[in-house]
């Protein structure tokens, strides 16, 4: 397959959305969350630094006139990379209301519902993934591998 262990610089990391990929689903989102928010007012608030990549692409594919906030959380230990346990998105949803947010609605790039041990709702999904650890396009292990151009399951670690 053309697209699998596609770089020499990540060579335990295997291709699972390619570039291509990536760029259709954005633009559906895109497109999706432009239709639901006309006349409204937006924000779209990334969370770092996982949500970064995915989120830059993404806002240039609403075509309304939003906002683009950024907050960080800490995990393990709006618009996410990654929805796993659901954990962080619970604890961020609970503090966007408790601050008096009167709509808050989630679009997560990739979701691993097997993982769930809190039950959130995710409105706008990129994927749904099975329990693999992925890397790229914003997602870290141990801080690298966030700059490779595609999402790819870690295989082994490099
Ligand atoms: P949750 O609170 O368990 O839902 O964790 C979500 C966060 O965990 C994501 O925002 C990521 O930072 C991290 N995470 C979960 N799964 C992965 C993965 O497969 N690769 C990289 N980071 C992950």
């Amino acid at each position: 397959m053309a697209e699998d262990f596609s770089v020499p610089w990540a060579p335990g990391v295997r291709v699972l959305y390619g570039q291509a990929a990536l760029a259709t689903r954005v633009a559906e989102l895109g497109s999706r969350i432009t239709a639901d928010y006309a006349g409204r007012a937006l924000t779209v608030l990334c969370v770092l630094k996982g949500a970064s990549l995915f989120t830059a692409d993404l806002v240039r594919a609403i075509a309304l006139p939003l906002r683009l906030e950024f907050l960080g959380v800490a995990s393990y230990g709006s618009v996410e990379d990654i929805v796993d346990t659901g954990l962080t998105l619970r604890f961020l949803l609970q503090a966007l209301v408790a601050r008096g947010c009167r709509s808050v609605r989630t679009c997560a790039l990739l979701d691993k519902p097997s993982r769930r041990v809190e039950a959130v709702t995710v409105d706008y999904t990129g994927f749904v993934v099975e329990d693999r650890f992925l890397v790229g396009y914003g997602l870290d292990h141990e801080e690298r591998w966030r700059n490779l151009p595609f999402v790819g399951v870690l295989e082994r670690s490099p």
